[in-house]
């Protein structure tokens, strides 16, 4: 059988085409960056809502639905070493996942069980209003499981130290072991413990088996069985982000009325 086209034919030919669909691929990526902005504001919109247990944790609600709950939540900016507010600055510019990886928005973190390397200048805090007060206040928090750096909302009571509730919506644990960390079921555990002790010292922790109930164990959730190791990242997480190098500067001032 003879060649129809010579050599230089086809390697033209490939060119051709792929020129032609990485041209379709970045005009597809140029146009949909948009959509994908809003896809993405509205996740995080939906965590926030499900930590402060104002949308339920299995509930897909459309971006109507959490526009009208997220009224109520009013995002803060703060400033991580000294823990005030930074009224002039707008939340919708901070951006703390993409402010970690740029030296001139973050910073190194000290030695740190949750592993955290970098922390941002810049980190958000949301407050659910209710007549004209905070209600609860909803911290981001992140650290190393096992496997994965784990992300999740964790939602204070005002007085800074009780639970309300906590929602982890990005990690790479093991389904049915690690990943047993977006089961409500478990979340629900963590409602009404404290993440202090008298002293206000992060004293949280994820036990091995079970806890009791928050009156006889107040900072102490049961752990998920096979996941002992997911569970200690769990632990160091909460009490780095309440701590004195996360939210603890931030924490204190609102205790203290000053914000
Ligand atoms: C394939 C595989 C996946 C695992 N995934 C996890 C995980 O996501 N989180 C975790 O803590 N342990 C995981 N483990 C188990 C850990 O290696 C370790 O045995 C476990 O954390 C100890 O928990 P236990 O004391 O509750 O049994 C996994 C083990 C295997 C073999």
């Amino acid at each position: 059988m003879s060649a129809k086209h010579g050599t230089g034919y086809t390697m033209g030919f490939a060119a051709a085409v792929c020129l032609v669909c990485s041209v379709f691929v970045c005009l597809s990526a140029v146009a949909l960056k948009d959509r994908q902005e809003k896809n993405k504001k509205l996740d995080e919109q939906k965590n926030v809502l499900k930590a402060a247990g104002l949308l339920a944790p299995n509930e897909d609600a459309d971006a109507a639905k959490v526009a009208e709950l997220y009224e109520s939540v009013q995002p803060k900016v703060v400033d991580l070493k000294t823990g005030n507010v930074l009224d002039d600055v707008d939340a919708a510019t901070v951006n703390m996942r993409a402010a970690i990886s740029d030296n001139s928005k973050s910073f190194e973190a000290p030695a740190n069980d949750a592993k955290v390397l970098r922390l941002p200048n810049q980190a958000l805090v949301y407050e659910v209003m209710q007549d004209g007060k905070p209600s609860l206040l909803i911290l981001p928090v992140s650290g190393k499981g096992l496997w994965s750096t784990l992300y999740g909302f964790l939602a204070l009571d005002v007085d800074t130290t009780t639970v309300k509730g906590v929602s982890f919506y990005e990690h790479g644990e093991t389904p049915g072991l690690g990943g047993e960390i977006e089961n409500p079921k478990w979340t629900a555990l963590w409602k009404n413990r404290t993440v202090y002790d008298e002293n206000f010292a992060p004293a949280f922790k994820v036990v091995k088996g079970q806890a009791g109930s928050p009156e006889d164990a107040p900072h102490q959730v049961d752990g998920l069985s096979g996941a002992t190791l997911t569970g200690k990242g769990v632990t160091a997480l909460v009490n780095f982000w309440v701590g004195e190098n996360g939210f603890g500067p931030f924490l204190a001032k609102f205790r203290e009325g000053g914000i």
